[in-house]
């Protein structure tokens, strides 16, 4: 069989992990917390000032074309977990569907994807470590909290907190469901006290023009897409992050059942809780007034006179925000480990250290994160890091659709809902959505993906076990 069509059969990707059967303790409201935890973060706190900033107003109808795209892949992914519980995410979805080179391209995008999600979610804490730095009056240089682009020299926070997440996760750091469910109240509270406290001032005024840059993604002179799409392309990010339900497919009581309402749930809630955040922001002040900032919900606190409240907003953010980190980077290191068990990337990559904990792709990965987010634009690293993403629901859709037709009769615990129309409306939403980030994300995702299928045929195509 050659390289490119050579597939892992789904009966081996369910077992090659070598775990036992995890035992089926989770119900819905486990799995939704669990959802709502990896998924709120830089998205909602900070992300949402820039897309206001492309949207105008509209950046609510943003929020609800991304949640409901999500939505679709996020119930195809819940079928492919369930299927191949475990192992690798979209990447082992796609060996086991669509062959090596094709599955070796998402594995490589997930890469991507997972390193600059924890550069992006640095960044965006930093924004607000930063606004609570200088709250306090602590003597720290502008020129230290953020990067070039941004006119200072380094985002030393940014660069900070992917290191510490780094570290706890070498020492063999877990998040527990106890923690996760803390840190999720702490991020839903905040978020309500945001929307309680700016709403005695809310102006129906700032939201006419509703949309001032249209409603498609169109390029403007700084080379940022603006409308409503534009600004979608990028709040997408705020809603990605259920993969870990997913995975959890193995522990779910009632899986289909359950998955449907942890997922459909966690992705409805995010939307309706974005959306609200949104238009409570955007009825304090004009959304140019804090498009720019990077610590949006606090500035707009702030600007109505409740200092106070905004320092209480930044320390949920700058708590709750580092899970989410914590989540991406071990994302990463259970993909890396099923590529290197795969023969497609070199074996010692996926070592374990004593403490259990795959250290070589840890440091790896926290190192070159922290790179990114004290050199790099919180909007230029998210867009790149959609792009990633995007790939990854197509290919996850598209999978489950092929095995739909080639292997029907394998046993789904959880069966995608209305499939012949769900995973193509996914895979229609994620091709718009990618068309609608800017052109140089969309150039250095393809040449990213080249020196990917370079790698590939040097080293992979030879080293694979299929081979
Ligand atoms: N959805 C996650 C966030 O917004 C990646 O931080």
């Amino acid at each position: 069989m050659s390289f490119v069509t050579r597939r892992k059969p789904v009966e081996a990707a369910a077992q090659a992990e070598g775990t036992h059967r995890l035992k089926p303790t989770l119900g819905w409201p486990h799995l939704v917390a669990l959802g709502v935890g990896a998924i709120i973060g830089t998205g909602i706190y900070t992300l949402t000032g820039e897309a206001a900033g492309l949207a105008g107003p509209a950046v609510i109808l943003s929020f609800a074309v991304a949640g409901a795209v999500c939505a679709f892949a996020a119930l195809c992914y819940a079928e492919m977990a369930s299927l191949t519980p475990q192992a690798g995410s979209a990447y082992t979805y796609t060996y086991v569907s669509l062959g090596e080179l094709a599955a070796w391209i998402i594995g490589w995008s997930l890469v991507l994807e997972y390193t600059l999600v924890c550069s992006a979610v640095a960044v965006g804490w930093a924004g607000y470590a930063g606004g609570l730095i200088q709250q306090a009056g602590w003597p720290i240089p502008p020129a230290l909290l953020s990067g070039p682009e941004a006119g200072g020299i380094v985002n030393l926070p940014a660069v900070f907190i992917a290191l510490v997440v780094t570290g706890l996760l070498l020492v063999g750091t877990r998040e527990s469901a106890t923690v996760n469910f803390i840190l999720v109240i702490v991020k839903l509270v905040a978020l309500a006290a945001f929307v309680a406290l700016t709403l005695p001032a809310f102006d129906a005024a700032h939201f006419s023009p509703f949309a001032p840059f249209g409603y498609g993604a169109v390029t403007a002179e700084d080379a940022r897409k603006y409308g409503v799409m534009g600004a979608a392309a990028i709040i997408f990010f705020a809603f990605y992050g259920f993969d870990a339900i997913s995975t959890a497919a193995e522990e779910a009581k009632n899986p289909k059942r359950d998955l449907t309402i942890g997922i459909v749930g966690s992705m409805a809630l995010c939307t309706l809780i974005y959306m609200v955040v949104a238009a409570a922001a955007l009825g304090a002040m004009p959304f140019s007034d804090f498009a720019k900032s990077p610590e949006p919900l606090a500035h707009v606190l702030r600007e109505i006179g409740h200092d106070g409240s905004a320092a209480l907003i930044a320390g949920a953010a700058v708590v709750a925000m580092p899970t989410v980190i914590m989540v991406f980077m071990y994302g990463q290191s259970r993909v890396f480990f099923a590529m290197a068990r795969d023969g497609l990337l070199p074996r010692q990559l996926a070592t374990v250290s004593g403490r259990g904990v795959p250290a070589a792709v840890t440091l790896l990965t926290g190192f070159i994160a922290a790179l990114i987010a004290g050199a790099i634009p919180l909007a230029h690293i998210a867009s790149l890091a959609n792009a990633g993403t995007l790939a990854a629901f197509i290919a996850t859709a598209i999978a489950v659709l092929v095995l739909r037709r080639r292997r029907p009769e394998l046993n789904r615990p959880f069966r995608t809902p209305a499939v012949w129309l769900v995973a193509p409306l996914a895979i229609a939403g994620c091709l718009y959505l990618f068309t609608s980030l800017t052109e140089n994300t969309i150039k250095f995702f393809f040449l990213w993906n080249a020196i990917g299928v370079v790698a590939y045929l040097l080293y992979g195509r030879v080293k694979s076990r299929l081979a």
